[in-house]
């Protein structure tokens, strides 16, 4: 019988890889999210909500400290050639100009087993988590943090960038600006619109002076932020105030801080998760949500092809350092990778220069504020024994990445 099946062919050299953060799966890491989490497990709303304060503390989290080496042989049972990780500043300055030596040679290990296994590395300075000392210093909304972190990429920059493939200078900052200083979801649970736009300003100088610094010492350095750009469209296309809405927020959402550093980008790092259909009355977003994952986010793949057009026309390569979703009983992430695939394929067909895709993620971690409840993993992690077990998924990306392709 003949097959219809059709094979859809990846760009060779393609980067297939899984993605993690170091707060969200190292463990033992003192910042100022984890003083947070300590003081929200005390507050009366917290109390009065009888939630288990185990389950939003990170603690240990999946102990990658100590199983970094089992989890890069995860990622390489799954045929990826690439991974992206985290350093964590708070292990590395854990005081004002203090440097940690022990922990800089942890993660130079770390690096060179991850080399060793043939991956290449894809590094994130910054995912939302400050030291101590800088959250207490007034954090991103204090210009001297940018002084800050630029002395803490230098010292990465000599220490540890030989080892470094791709250098992601900072995580989201349009999300973590949000929560951060509008929503107050994250810490430190502000709600000042003013103190935003000074954050989102300190983070553009931060990378643009990032990307300068790594390019000293490393001409040839790939370096770049990873944005999370979500789906923006209006609900009805006629209705000129949706639309009107839709525009606006794309605008402030996936263009600005874009315009405002890809001169100082070799690449665009895009984290696809969201997909927003605006509406014209509060609250202004009313997705059709014909299928959500355990989070409750819809699941929306043809957004990721709308997305990589809009990218498309910054002219500069493109890579997929996040996608992912909450799946605890593995029932939808064979279909989400698939067709998500199947339109990153489309967009690539028609020009847009995709040179990698990296699956959120490689294990069940610390999903922030809403704790371990949220299962993003190709590998489950047991709780108290950090046994890791793939869920079938992980076969089937596996497969992907082997052959380079998807079949449909
Ligand atoms: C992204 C974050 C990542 C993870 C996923 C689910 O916004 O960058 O750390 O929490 O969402």
């Amino acid at each position: 019988m003949e097959s219809k099946q059709k094979k859809l062919k990846f760009p060779n050299g393609f980067l297939w890889g899984t993605a993690t953060s170091a707060y969200q799966v190292e463990g033992g890491i003192t910042n100022d999210w984890s003083e947070w989490e300590a003081k929200r497990a005390k507050s009366k709303k917290f109390k009065n909500k009888k939630l288990n304060p185990d389950d939003y503390i990170c603690g240990k989290a999946c102990d990658s400290y100590n199983r970094y080496e089992e989890d890069f042989d995860l990622a390489k049972s799954l045929n990826t050639n690439a991974v992206r990780l985290g350093i964590e500043w708070a292990r590395i300055e854990p005081k004002k100009g203090v440097w940690d030596v022990k922990e800089i040679k942890h993660y130079a290990q770390v690096l060179a087993v991850a080399k060793k296994r043939g991956l290449k590395t894809v590094v994130t300075l910054w995912h939302w988590t400050s030291p101590l000392w800088i959250a207490k210093a007034g954090g991103w909304a204090n210009k001297e943090t940018i002084t800050r972190y630029l002395r803490y990429v230098d010292l990465i920059v000599n220490e540890l960038g030989g080892n470094i493939d791709y250098w992601v200078t900072l995580n989201e900052p349009n999300l973590f600006t949000f929560f951060s200083y509008i929503t107050g979801k994250f810490p430190p649970e502000k709600h000042n619109i003013f103190k935003a736009n000074k954050v989102m300003n300190n983070l553009v100088k931060a990378h643009n002076n990032a990307y300068d610094k790594i390019h000293e010492y490393f001409p040839n350095a790939k370096a770049g932020i990873t944005g999370l750009y979500n789906y923006i469209e209006p609900a009805h296309k006629w209705n000129f105030v949706e639309l009107f809405l839709a525009k606006f927020i794309h605008k402030i959402w996936n263009k600005n801080m874009l315009d405002k550093t890809i001169k100082n980008s070799d690449f665009i790092g895009c984290n696809y998760y969201f997909h927003d259909r605006i509406v014209w009355y509060p609250p202004f977003k009313k997705n059709l949500n014909k299928l959500v994952h355990d989070k409750g986010w819809e699941i929306y793949p043809e957004g990721m092809y709308h997305i990589l057009k809009f990218l498309q026309k910054y002219k500069k390569p493109i890579y997929i350092l996040e996608n992912g979703l909450a799946d605890r009983g593995d029932k939808l992430r064979k279909q989400f990778i698939k067709d998500h695939l199947f339109y990153v394929h489309k967009a690539i067909k028609t020009g847009a220069d995709v040179r990698g895709y990296f699956h959120w993620s490689l294990l069940d971690n610390f999903e922030w504020a809403e704790g371990y409840a949220p299962k993003f993993g190709l590998f489950t992690v047991d709780r108290k024994t950090f046994e890791r077990k793939a869920r079938p998924s992980a076969k089937f990306y596996g497969e992907i990445c082997k052959t380079n392709s998807i079949n449909f």
